[in-house]
């Protein structure tokens, strides 16, 4: 990562802003779209996805996967009928820019901060929120979600209502990547900051009230960057990578805003949902931008029961180190490791489950915290040079029967393949979900995939009318609830 001036930044040559990344600024309601194939029965609710988009022309700096203002993108489909429409998250500061008609901020690493009279007050001096990362629903609240920041309350049709404080409990914000636990129906969140207290965790009830306000984890004394979660039936997994912010180097200009320390190395804390004292295990120094589930190692065997004990297992992608923007390429994106840890000796071991690279895995969320078979994510088949961010094949695993299956797609850019259980069906029966955008003509498609049979590829396309910028993270939420599988 460097640090850029606005004298010396050029928006268009920045590779995460052109092709199939290039920023949308048009907002679409289109109905009845085109399909090609059949969509699968009792596929019917709404899948929305998040991702950077900036408003206008960035200054200052844009660094993927961070910078850029949020657009969500909707695809409804009910009873056989499919209709798109995407909006921007307007935060304050995208309807500060919009009635300014240029970008105000700069990107973070360039430390841009408007004053007045260019923005009011309450925003002057102030770091841009950029809920740019994940789209959730709890308890009825649609959230369009940043990097431990808060996050936006929208409407079910995709207008931004406001910031989401939880009743003034979080004020802080929340990960982009809270875990709803299906057995609890919790979300449990953590939120880093950069001042103390720099980790705090905390847990909104199946209702949406806070059942317990950020819980300062208190083995943590430095700010660092710390992505993604998991949960088990007793535990929060929390992985801390050596990623620690300077601030002062960035706003010295002397380097960027988060310093890699491998020598600090990579820890693994195990903080107990009952409160109770925090467990940790330390090894060598990797990155992991996502996690893909954990549980308790003794969930699902036989005569065993979760919360009696035992080591806890995570699944999730390693990174050699932490890049963000084109040099995170190479050699260093994730493979999908397993790492085994016991609270009870603070150790840990780790296995490496397969070498392709692999990123923004997910599972059938109804396992969340429970023992995994299946997984998917997004890939590469090694055909043609590709940017972090961008994959041209999807691989799903099998961890029972081992190995992993893939669908190359082409021309088509694919991003993160969400599960949409058939409604009444047996366990891993479903469809994967994600859009995709053609590189040849800039038309992006909503793919449909049977999970029986992934790599055979998809049994529905539907044209969106659109191109559909590479993106993040979404959900699929149907219509009716299917029951815990
Ligand atoms: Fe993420």
């Amino acid at each position: 990562m460097s640090t850029h001036t606005t004298r010396t930044f050029d928006p268009t040559r920045v590779a995460h802003l052109s092709g199939p990344f290039a920023p949308v600024t048009r907002e679409v309601d289109e109905v009845g779209l085109r399909v090609e194939g059949r969509l699968p029965d009792g596929l019917d609710g709404a899948y929305l996805r998040n991702g950077p988009n900036p408003r206008f022309s960035p200054i200052g700096s844009y660094l993927y996967p961070l910078d850029g203002d949020g657009m969500l993108h909707g695809v409804w489909i009910h009873e056989g009928t499919v209709r798109y429409r995407n909006r921007f998250v307007r935060t304050p500061g995208v309807l500060a820019e919009e009635r300014a008609g240029r970008a105000l901020w700069g990107g973070l690493e360039s430390m841009v901060m408007p004053q007045e009279p260019d923005v009011p007050a309450d925003l002057a001096g102030t770091f841009k929120d950029l809920p740019d990362i994940n789209v959730v629903r709890h308890a009825g609240r649609l959230l369009a979600l940043a990097e431990s920041s808060c996050p936006f309350r929208m409407s079910p049709e995709l207008d931004t209502l406001g910031p989401e404080t939880f009743d003034g409990a979080l004020p802080a914000g929340i990960t982009a990547h809270p875990k709803v636990d299906p057995r609890t129906g919790e979300m449990v969140v953590f939120c880093y900051g950069l001042e103390p207290p720099f980790l705090t965790w905390s847990v909104l009830g199946p209702a949406g009230e806070v059942r317990r306000g950020p819980t300062p984890v208190d083995t943590v004394d430095e700010p660092m960057m710390i992505h993604d979660m998991a949960l088990t039936a007793r535990f929060v997994v929390l992985v801390l990578a050596p990623a620690f912010f300077d601030i002062d180097a960035a706003m010295a200009g002397t380097g960027s805003f988060v310093a890699w320390r491998p020598e600090r190395g990579t820890r693994i804390l195990l903080v107990p949902r009952d409160g109770g004292p925090v467990r940790q295990a330390a090894d060598d120094a990797y990155w992991m931008w996502h996690t893909v589930n954990a549980h308790d190692a003794d969930e699902g065997q036989e005569g065993g029961a979760p919360g009696q004990g035992g080591d806890v297992v995570l699944d999730y992608v390693q990174w050699d180190h932490l890049a963000m923007g084109p040099a995170s390429g190479g050699p260093n994106p994730g493979g999908l490791v397993r790492a085994v840890i016991s609270p009870e000796a603070g150790s840990m071991r780790r296995t490496r489950l397969d070498d392709a690279a692999i990123e923004l895995p997910r599972i059938d969320d109804r396992l969340i915290g429970r023992r995994h078979r299946r997984l998917a994510a997004a890939s590469g088949t090694g055909a043609r040079d590709l940017l972090p961010g961008e994959h041209d094949a999807l691989r799903w695993y099998d961890l029972q029967r081992g190995g992993s299956e893939l669908w190359a797609a082409g021309d088509l850019a694919v991003g993160e393949p969400v599960f949409a259980p058939t409604p009444g069906g047996a366990d891993g029966e479903g469809h994967w979900l994600t859009l995709a955008t053609d590189r040849t003509d800039g038309t992006s498609w909503f793919l449909v995939l049977p999970a029986d049979e992934p790599e055979s590829g998809p049994v529905a396309r539907v044209r969106i009318p659109v191109r559909v910028p590479l993106g993040l993270h979404g959900t699929w939420l149907p219509t009716e609830e299917p029951a815990p599988g």
